[in-house]
């Protein structure tokens, strides 16, 4: 197993080779976590040496906003323009490369701002790999405060293994104001007939499932970067 400071190269890597995608001028989705941050710096560092021009990033939470400022990456706010590109992370990669993501919590800003790119690549080290989601990530959903504890209990009849993220003892609260609840999938689920339940589950503002977005995804292991089509 690699060490920790072994994965944080293996995802420089992979955000590297993902951001030799973005184009001068192009409207970039700027992903959340701790491998969309280096896809963010190297931005940065593209336009702070002359490599890249023109661009204008789409921040998906306060903190890649915040990083996008701070490396120099001009920012606007989601509108209905398309974006050329979004580059992001995944807490799991299925073969088909559909997707859970929002352990970060950045989950439906992630997915508003990445519908609308053109091509959304996924950067990851190779941990991130399952063959069927829900093998070692939870799914997080978010939800409204009001009523939350309601819609808890609608949840946990589709999904009974699950729980309210926290954060020490409080709920954990989203850059939208809300709450994640992060639940077990079983094995052999339909993601795609999940998500159209839990998407007509009052009280559910959106889920981690990302599926059919990814074009392809850079995963680095320590023999080197795949790439996932
Ligand atoms: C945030 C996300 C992240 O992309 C996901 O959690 C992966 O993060 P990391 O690169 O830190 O493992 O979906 O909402």
């Amino acid at each position: 197993m690699s060490a920790p400071t072994d994965l944080e190269a293996l995802k420089k890597e992979a955000a590297i080779r993902a951001v030799a995608l973005v184009q001068s001028g192009n409207r970039v989705g700027l992903g959340t976590g701790s491998t969309a941050k280096y896809a963010i710096e190297e931005i940065g560092r593209k336009l702070a040496a002359g490599e890249l021009t023109g661009i204008v990033g789409v921040a998906t939470s306060e903190a890649s906003e915040k990083l996008a400022r701070e490396v120099g990456i001009p920012t606007e706010t989601l509108d209905p323009r398309l974006l050329d590109i979004a580059i992001d992370g995944a807490d799991e990669i299925a073969p088909n490369l559909d997707l859970i993501k929002g352990l970060g919590g950045a989950l439906v800003r992630e997915k508003m701002t990445e519908v609308q790119a053109g091509r959304l690549i996924i950067i990851a080290d190779h941990t991130k790999i399952v063959s069927r989601l829900g093998e070692k990530a939870p799914l997080p959903i978010e939800i409204l405060q009001f009523g939350f504890l309601s819609t808890v209990e609608r949840l946990r009849e589709i999904l009974p293994a699950g729980r309210l993220r926290h954060t020490g003892a409080q709920p954990y609260v989203t850059d939208n104001g809300n709450y994640i609840f992060d639940a077990q999938l079983p094995a052999e689920m339909d993601v795609r007939a999940l998500e159209r339940r839990l998407k007509g589950t009052l009280g559910v503002v959106d889920t981690g499932l990302f599926l059919g977005m990814a074009e392809r995804a850079f995963v680095a292991a320590p023999d080197g970067v795949q790439e996932l089509t």
